[in-house]
């Protein structure tokens, strides 16, 4: 059977980028015998003009089944002044809880030809390959009671609550195991547990998986402070990171400013598997629409490249053509071709699509 996938190119930059993956996929169907059935629709932005919301149940009922979703980005000064509920960002919500995506993986690579747009010093981020994967669909951003109280007296008291069951530490556990198996085979769990009860149930559950389902797997935890001035003191200790929904999206900044720009990003954001095997998973750069640079054929595409090559590594087992991907970008890095936004004295700036060239030249 053929391999389904859903693109959603949004707003933005969002069809700019994914127009360099689309002609990627063509190489690909051309030069390497795999095709797949490829379908376009409307999310954010693009979707309130045509239907007044930013997703409809149509695409959601398309993205739940198919083996994935590749998503541009959503948003732009045009539906700012929208109501919340129908806001463009609201599309990209409505998928990851109706796909119930809980796992949100972050892969921080360095390409060393990159390596002086870290944050850091080269010799702490040179051939740095870490993944952090953050629980994202529980803790504290959705945990009950939550709320702003008026306690009398002019004052007020603002409440979340950070809550975790165990299947929902179980299954984001089982997902940083298996990944850990196909890298390095260790894990980093990172938690407070030494002030917070959610913490000493993530460091036991946790515990409990490695030891019975993952024995070959070196399990560490670290607290989430600490974890943070190691991923900036020492970042390549760490091969894979798993951690809260909290923690994961301030860890996950972090670790992603150690690679330098926001048009390199990649990120997937996985389900639970299904009867037929399949597991529902949802790909897109970590960096928004860029209205500021929309529609002038000057963003850089690689993240959502980059997202591509995860979705063919993780949802269709085609790791020989995520290298390939992976590995063009890597040449074509060190080629010297740059976008704006990773250009350097020396380099040759080039355009969205000239980008896109390269790489599938590569
Ligand atoms: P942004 O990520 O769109 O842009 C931040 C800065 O980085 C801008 O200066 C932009 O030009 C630059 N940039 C981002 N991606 C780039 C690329 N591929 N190549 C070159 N430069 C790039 O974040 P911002 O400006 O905060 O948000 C803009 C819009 O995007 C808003 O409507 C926001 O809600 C939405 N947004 C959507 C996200 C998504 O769809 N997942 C995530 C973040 C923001
Ligand atoms: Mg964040």
């Amino acid at each position: 059977s053929n391999k389904s996938l859903l693109i959603l190119p949004g707003d933005g930059i969002g069809p700019e980028a994914m127009g360099e993956v689309r002609r990627i996929v063509g190489w690909m169907e051309d030069n390497r015998a795999v095709s797949f059935d490829i379908d376009e629709d409307l999310v954010g932005g693009s979707s309130i003009d045509k239907h007044g919301i930013p997703i409809t149940d149509e695409v959601v009922d398309k993205a739940q089944n198919v083996d994935a979703v590749l998503l541009g980005a959503v948003g732009g000064p045009k539906w700012d002044n929208l109501d919340f509920s129908i806001k463009p960002e609201r599309g990209l919500l409505r998928l990851r809880k109706d796909l119930e995506l809980f796992a949100n993986l972050r892969p921080a690579v360095c390409f060393d030809a990159l390596v002086d747009a870290s944050s850091l010093k080269p010799e702490l981020v040179s051939g740095l390959d870490i993944m952090i994967v953050r629980e994202l669909t529980g803790g504290v951003y959705f945990g009950e009671p939550r709320g702003i109280e008026d306690l009398g007296n002019g004052i007020r008291r603002g409440v979340n609550t950070q809550v975790y069951t165990t299947p929902e530490i179980h299954r984001v556990a089982r997902v940083a195991f298996e990944l850990a198996k196909k890298r390095n085979n260790r894990v980093c769990s990172s938690e407070k547990a030494n002030v917070m009860e959610s913490g000493v149930l993530w460091r036991e559950e946790v515990t409990k998986i490695g030891e019975s389902e993952f024995p070959e797997v070196e399990l560490s935890h670290m607290y989430a402070d600490a974890a943070a001035m190691e991923l900036v003191r020492k970042p390549k200790q760490f091969d894979v990171i798993v951690t809260d929904n909290l923690f994961g999206d301030i860890l996950s900044d972090c670790a992603a400013m150690l690679t330098g720009s926001l048009g390199m990003l990649p990120s997937a954001s996985l389900g639970d598997v299904d009867e037929t095997g399949r597991r529902k998973a949802l790909y897109e750069p970590v960096h928004g629409s860029a209205p500021d640079i929309a529609g002038q054929n000057i963003a850089n595409p690689i993240a959502t490249i980059l997202s591509y090559a995860m979705a063919l590594r993780y949802s269709f087992d085609m790791g020989e053509e995520a290298d390939l991907v992976e590995g063009a970008v890597q040449k074509v890095l060190e080629s010297g071709i740059r976008t704006g936004d990773i250009m350097a004295t020396g380099m040759t700036q080039v355009s969205t699509t000239e980008m896109g060239d390269a790489i599938i030249r590569e």
